[in-house]
C-alpha cells in the first residue's frame, strides 16, 4: 500500500474508532506483522471460500491475498459502511458485504456459489468487547458453517493464554504472540 493511501486508511480507522470505540476495538489498524501472522495459517485449497470478519481497512485482507487467496474467493463482512467502501476500492473483485458479522447466516446465502462452501474464517472482530453470550453464539454459528477440520483464525489483545468461548466449541491448535503490533496481539487458531 502506498504511503498516502496508508495514511488516509489510518485516518479513517481513527475516525471510526472515535465514533464506534467498542466495535472498532483497536487503537490502530493491524501491523503487517500481525496481518502476516494471521495469513500464514490460511490453508490454500483454491476451491473453498475464505470468510473474513471485521476486515477494517484491509491490512489482514491484503496479507491473505499475498498468501495466494484469490479475491473472488474472499467474502468479507464489515459493519462500517466507510471501511467497506474503502475495501471495495482496494479489492474490487472480492465480495465485500456491509453488515453485522453476528448475523452472517442470512448474508452468506447470496455470496457462496452452489457446490462450494466456506473453508476458513479469519476474524479481527473484537470479541472480548461483546460479552460471553454473543461470543458463544458467534462460536456456534462459525462451528455450523465450517466443514470438519475447517479453521477459525482469530486475534485478541489478551496477555494471558486464557480460555475463551471459542475453546468451548473448537480445538485450539495454535496460539502465539505477535509483539510487533500496537498493542501486541495474540493469534489463535481453532479447528473444528
Ligand atoms: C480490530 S478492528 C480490525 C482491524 C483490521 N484488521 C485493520 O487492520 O483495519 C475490528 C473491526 O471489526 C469491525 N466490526 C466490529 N463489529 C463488527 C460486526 N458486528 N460486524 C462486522 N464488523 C464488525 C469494526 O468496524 C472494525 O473494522
Amino acid at each position: 500500500m502506498q504511503l498516502f493511501a496508508k495514511l488516509s486508511a489510518t485516518t479513517l480507522f481513527l475516525q471510526e474508532l472515535v465514533s464506534c470505540p467498542r466495535q472498532v476495538g483497536a487503537i490502530l489498524p493491524s501491523s503487517q506483522n500481525l496481518a502476516k501472522a494471521m495469513a500464514r495459517w490460511l490453508p490454500l485449497d483454491g476451491s473453498s471460500y475464505t470468510l473474513e470478519l471485521g476486515p477494517g481497512t484491509g491490512a489482514v485482507t491484503e496479507a491473505l491475498l499475498e498468501r495466494g487467496l484469490r479475491q473472488d474467493r474472499l467474502i468479507a463482512i464489515e459493519q462500517s459502511p466507510k471501511m467497506a467502501d474503502l475495501l471495495r476500492t482496494r479489492f474490487p473483485k472480492a465480495n465485500i458485504i456491509t453488515g453485522d458479522a453476528f448475523q452472517l447466516d442470512a448474508m452468506l446465502k447470496h455470496h457462496v456459489q452452489p457446490g462450494s462452501r466456506i473453508g476458513t474464517v479469519v476474524s479481527s472482530l473484537p470479541l472480548l468487547n461483546f460479552g460471553p453470550a454473543i461470543a458463544d453464539d458467534f462460536a456456534k454459528k462459525i462451528q455450523a458453517l465450517l466443514p470438519e477440520g475447517g479453521k477459525l483464525i482469530q486475534y485478541c489483545y489478551h496477555l494471558m493464554n486464557q480460555r475463551s468461548k471459542l475453546d468451548d466449541h473448537f480445538r485450539r491448535v495454535a496460539s502465539h504472540w505477535v509483539w510487533l503490533n500496537l498493542p501486541p496481539a495474540r493469534v489463535s487458531v481453532y479447528q473444528k
